[in-house]
């Protein structure tokens, strides 16, 4: 019975399995534990994200199965004696109506939800309406990503920090606001655009031409029908992120993205080419001021306009040069590659924390910040990424690389073929280490990075290197 058999939904047998390299029988997993009696917990996403989640899921000794859609090459493990086994549905679909099926027929008592589009199209909604445990907040409350507009103008309503800004829908105003404002300015369609609806643009041509493509080509369909046109900001970014019951908060270690493709900030945006957290940038009275002036009000607002957020907040801060923190974007789901790090941080059970949130409850005591432990992660990209990316090329040094000292090697785009595990995705992999500080970490996340090759194959080096400059 091959992986892919056992991805097909193949039930277990008492048969080797030889995932990852480690060799264990399969009913080895369940022997004296409450496993096999456990919650049977469903991913949903394709990313290293969702590889992430669904390992520390399948860690907690409550966990049954976990069962990722559609999953990639590395969500398939047989589990063993400290994790259940982690299976993907190739091919699965993640429309509301598809994810309800498929909760119903794999009987899960969990839905977990990595993306941004799942959700703003009414997954929650859906799996709620058929008694099905989620967590990731509502359609309604995912407007806080899925519509730019709405999220400016709920800060307005609720006088959260971001930067100034209009809402227009045609060229002749979007064109006065431009030439109002001046370049630098930043152009945003309203809708998702996986990454590629803003457009910080150093010229008002260029602002223009980004409005025009939006508004009047519609490149992003009915995403650019709507525009926001906001002041440019400076400063340092920073990723926060909290996981709420719509109520309460528990806000999680600060990271520090890297959405440039090339070394230096150079190049187009990506989803993200690397993190570090906990971000030095970022102290403790400042967190303190970034809950109280920017989580709290939105999670309160929310509740108070009677679309509650459940699920994960992530809010894309700008901390200006003068310290002060403004919201660029919220995001209604884990971060990408924030979320591997953050994972890699957390002690505890975080099926349990995912579980209470679920159920309206947020357990605050589920998962702990590790103390002194700091975390790097490191993209490996597809040839051609940010562009098309190119696939099939064959993977190679996985196993060396999982070798070195704290480092987990997520994957994204990849899946298994006859030659091996091959590319099949812009972002490849997400190399993740820990150690006691962000200079082992990176060290370590570098050093199986290197033990690893595709061809063209990229990633960034510099993915932490700011602090350690900033450390000498
Ligand atoms: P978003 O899709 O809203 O997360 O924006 C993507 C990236 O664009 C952010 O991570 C920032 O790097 C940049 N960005 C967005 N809004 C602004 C702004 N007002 N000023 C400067 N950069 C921005
Ligand atoms: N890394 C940024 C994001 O997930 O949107």
């Amino acid at each position: 019975m091959s992986l892919i058999a056992l991805a097909r939904g193949v039930t277990f047998r008492s048969r080797e399995v030889g995932a990852r390299g480690s060799r264990r029988t399969v009913n080895q997993r369940a022997s004296g534990s409450e496993r096999s009696s456990g919650r049977r917990v469903l991913v949903l996403g394709s990313g290293a994200r969702e590889h992430a989640l669904a390992r520390a899921i399948s860690r907690s000794s409550t966990t049954a199965e976990v069962v990722v859609a559609p999953g990639n090459a590395g969500t398939m493990d047989e589990g063993g004696a400290d994790a259940a086994p982690i299976r993907s549905i190739e091919g699965a679909r993640l429309d509301p109506a598809d994810v309800v099926a498929l909760a119903q027929r794999e009987a899960v008592d969990l839905v977990v939800v990595g993306p941004e589009g799942p959700l703003c199209a009414g997954v929650a909604d859906a799996l709620g309406a058929a008694g099905i445990r989620v967590f990731g907040p509502s359609a309604e409350a995912s407007q806080l990503e899925g519509s730019k507009a709405f999220m400016k103008q709920f800060a307005a309503r609720h006088r959260i920090p971001t930067a100034d800004f209009e809402i227009v829908t045609d060229m002749v105003a979007a064109e006065a606001e431009i030439r109002r404002r001046g370049a630098p300015v930043v152009v945003k369609a309203d809708g998702l655009c996986a990454g590629k609806g803003v457009v910080v643009a150093q010229t008002e041509a260029e602002a223009i031409e980004a409005a025009h493509a939006m508004l009047v080509e519609r490149r992003f369909g009915d995403a650019g029908r709507v525009v926001v046109i906001e002041e440019a900001l400076v400063g340092e970014e920073a990723s926060v992120l909290a996981v709420t019951d719509g109520t309460s908060l528990l806000v999680l270690p600060v990271a520090r993205d890297h959405k440039r493709v090339f070394d230096g900030d150079r190049g187009p945006n990506t989803g993200g080419m690397g993190v570090f957290a906990p971000s030095p940038h970022v102290g403790p009275e400042l967190l303190a001021r970034i809950e109280r002036e920017i989580l709290r009000p939105t999670i309160d607002g929310m509740r108070a306009e009677g679309r509650p957020f459940r699920g994960v907040l992530f809010a894309g801060l700008m901390i200006t040069p003068a310290g002060d923190p403004l919201l660029l974007e919220h995001n209604v789901r884990f971060g990408d590659p924030e979320c591997e790090a953050l994972v890699a941080l957390l002690d505890g059970d975080l099926a349990a924390m995912c579980a209470s949130v679920a159920h309206g409850k947020l357990d605050p005591t589920a998962v702990r910040v590790a103390p002194g432990r700091s975390a790097v992660v490191v993209v490996l990209a597809a040839a051609g990424y940010p562009g098309t990316p190119r696939a099939g090329d064959v993977i190679r040094g996985l196993d060396e690389a999982a070798k070195v000292p704290g480092v987990v090697v997520h994957h994204a785009g990849t899946k298994r073929s006859a030659e091996g595990i091959v590319t099949a995705g812009g972002r490849v992999l997400a190399v993740t280490a820990v150690g006691a500080s962000i200079l082992e970490a990176r060290e370590r996340a570098y050093e199986a990075a290197r033990r690893i090759s595709f061809a063209g194959g990229h990633f960034r080096t510099d993915i932490g290197a700011s602090v350690i400059a900033a450390a000498r």
